[in-house]
């Protein structure tokens, strides 16, 4: 079970195409009615806009907010709330003016309603970064989270596609990392898993067309849900090297995101296998590091540190200051692994996951088999190597685990012999041969159905007369089994042979008793005209499968017992009809609902009734006895 804190931040979100006109209900709606409206020349058309939405309520308008939120700023647009009495900030743009507008809210209480137009995801934090003297500062407090957010999609109708993609990839680095977040819950985990398979699905659509509302629409909420994953819980690795890009080698930060994002996510990988697994199943892809790479050049973003201007020979040091201070990431930082990292992205490598790898490698031993493809050894190798590759990836598996696996086959071999068959007995206990025998028998419906031949046949079983006994004296409780062949028309099948083998009261068949002369308790029959045979046997008790070898310790080590509930083994040939291979269990005997070869079948469990009366063929009894009385339905060929 999962534990986890989760506090939501209670902003209202206001989404969907032509929202901008809401703005006025939304600044009463908080009881406001003096709006300082924040934006840029370069905005002016969707600012003009919301002004003529305010009408009335808006008193100020200040265009002056810059990158990184400068106290200096920060003062004018104070001065000139307070000049008008302002009771609300709107404000209207990317991570600047919001910056801007929380910058006011902390020092003034004010309220805020943020028009987005662009992907940052800031809208929806309680965070606030400030420079001062070129020094910047972070800082988190309820009072920054902006009351309202407006997300009108036909605002960022105009975002040029260059920043229309760094930005949602920026937005996508917040959701990537909030998945192997220590703070991640299920909730976070939801909308970091909705916003990556709404940005991926819509970035390569705006490529083809900037204007794509549904495309814009996707983006944006997928922005939204990022951002509230940002604010939500800690973000690790990706995040601070981009901060250290940006800060100390003044790269650009949704630029730097965008290259930086598959090469941390691959640096990860190792320590986020599930994670990654789900980012991949967002992306629609197999591998998340090469498919948000794919993606971003899919989008025609950058992908290389080299084409924004950093220096190869700043790498090592970029490395230093990302190790510099200890924090929290899902795999250990090394300043070398960072370095490496910093090459590939550098230079614009496509990150190889360790699953590209081994995805190569399956399909080379695949291809080996391309000189026989059609054949069905072929296929049958090629399917068997895909699943025990993917055996062997899925769970992890280390070369102790795999040194086991051999040597538990090793001594499956050593301990088969003539009489002995470990592997039938293995394959029987992990219910491969019930799934061969069903897909095998289950085809013809109207026939008495089939189970698995086990270990303790002998070709060739002694031929006996009806009527003779199988017992030849040995303890147990007396049985009388008259058996008839029918075929599906009901017809009797005459001169049908039929093989029937048993274990004796204890358990065991004659094979695993050396000392015993002969065989016993196995015998063939054939049919007379009527389709009919009878003989004397014992009831069979349940018993135990070998246990003493390789099987025994794997059942051992799942606490499975190696009971197998009691019954009489089948084989009936007949020419013109299909071979049935089966077993009668003794209804009420142990172990029907557990047998340990999962070879029951409810039909195969049949009546094994008690007797006390005179014998059918005037054998005298002096003790109960038992009637098994069956008939067998077999396909004609
Ligand atoms: C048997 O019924 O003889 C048997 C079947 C599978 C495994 C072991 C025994
Ligand atoms: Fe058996």
């Amino acid at each position: 079970m999962r534990s986890f804190d989760y506090s939501p931040n209670p902003a209202r979100v206001v989404f969907g195409s032509g929202t901008a006109k809401r703005v006025r209900d939304e600044v009463e709606r908080l009881g406001h009615s003096r709006v300082l409206l924040l934006a840029s020349p370069q905005l002016d058309v969707p600012a003009g806009q919301v002004s003529d939405v305010l009408g009335d309520l808006l008193v100020a308008r200040f265009d002056g907010a810059a990158m990184h939120t400068p106290v200096e700023v920060t003062e004018q647009a104070l001065d000139v709330l307070r000049e008008h009495d302002a009771d609300c900030v709107v404000a209207i743009g990317g991570g600047s003016t919001t910056g801007l507008a929380k910058a006011l809210a902390v020092r003034t209480g004010v309220d805020q309603v943020i028009l987005p137009t662009t992907y940052a995801g800031s809208e929806v934090t309680p965070v606030l970064g400030e420079t001062e003297g070129g020094r910047k500062t972070t800082r988190s407090a309820p009072e920054i989270l902006p009351e309202t957010v407006i997300y009108d999609v036909d605002f960022t109708l105009g975002l040029p596609l260059n920043l229309s993609v760094t930005s949602g990839v920026n937005a996508l680095a917040h959701a990537v990392e909030a998945l192997y977040s220590p703070q991640a819950n299920p909730i976070v985990d939801a909308m970091a898993l909705d916003a990556i398979s709404g940005i991926a699905r819509a970035l390569p659509r705006l490529r083809e067309d900037p204007w794509n509302l549904d495309a814009r629409g996707d983006l944006l909420r997928g922005a939204w849900l990022a951002g509230t994953c940002l604010g939500a819980v800690g973000m690790a690795l990706h995040h601070k090297l981009c901060h250290t890009l940006g800060g100390s080698f003044d790269l650009p930060h949704a630029e730097t995101h965008t290259v930086i994002l598959p090469h941390a996510m691959a640096y990860n990988a190792p320590a986020t296998r599930d994670v990654m697994a789900r980012i991949a199943a967002a992306l629609g892809v197999p591998d998340a590091p090469s498919g948000m790479y794919d993606l971003i050049v899919a989008a025609g973003g950058p992908t290389s540190l080299r084409e924004l201007g950093m220096r190869e020979t700043d790498l090592s040091r970029a490395a230093e200051l990302a190790t510099a201070k200890p924090y929290p990431n899902p795999r250990e930082l090394t300043t070398e692994g960072i370095v490496a990292l910093l090459d590939d992205a550098w230079h614009g490598r496509r990150p190889e996951a360790p699953t590209s790898d081994l995805t190569r490698l399956t399909e080379q031993v695949v291809e080996s088999f391309s000189a026989a493809a059609g054949t069905r050894v072929a296929t049958l190798l090629t399917d068997l190597v895909r699943h025990l590759h993917g055996f062997a990836i899925d769970n992890d598996l280390t070369e102790g685990e795999w040194m086991t696996a051999i040597d538990f086959l090793t001594r499956t071999g050593h301990i088969t012999t003539d009489t002995r068959q470990e592997f039938i007995l293995l394959s029987d206990t992990l219910g491969v041969s019930s799934v061969v025998d069903l897909m095998t028998n289950s085809r013809t419906p109207d026939t008495t159905p089939s189970a698995v031949l086990g270990p303790f046949y002998v070709e060739g079983p002694p031929p006996k007369a009806h009527g003779s006994d199988l017992a030849e004296g040995l303890p147990g409780l007396p049985l009388w089994a008259d058996i008839k062949i029918i075929d599906t028309a009901g017809a009797p099948v005459a001169g049908a042979v039929v093989d029937v083998w048993q274990s004796n009261e204890d358990g065991f068949y004659d094979v695993q008793l050396p000392d015993f002369d002969g065989p016993v308790l196995r015998a063939r029959f054939t049919t007379d005209d009527r389709g009919r045979f009878t003989f004397w046997s014992i009831l069979p008790s349940e018993y135990p499968i070998p246990a003493d070898g390789p099987v025994g310790q794997l059942l051992d080590a799942v606490g499975r017992h190696p009971f197998r509930a009691p019954h009489v083994h089948f084989m009936i040939s007949a020419p013109g009809h299909q071979r049935l291979v089966t077993q009668l269990f003794v209804n009420g005997g142990a172990y029907l609902d557990s047998d340990t070869v999962f070879g029951v079948k409810d039909r195969l469990i049949v009546d094994f009734t008690p007797q006390d009366g005179p014998t059918p063929d005037g054998r005298e009894l002096d003790v109960p006895w038992r009637l098994l009385d069956f008939t067998f339905r077999i396909a004609k060929n």
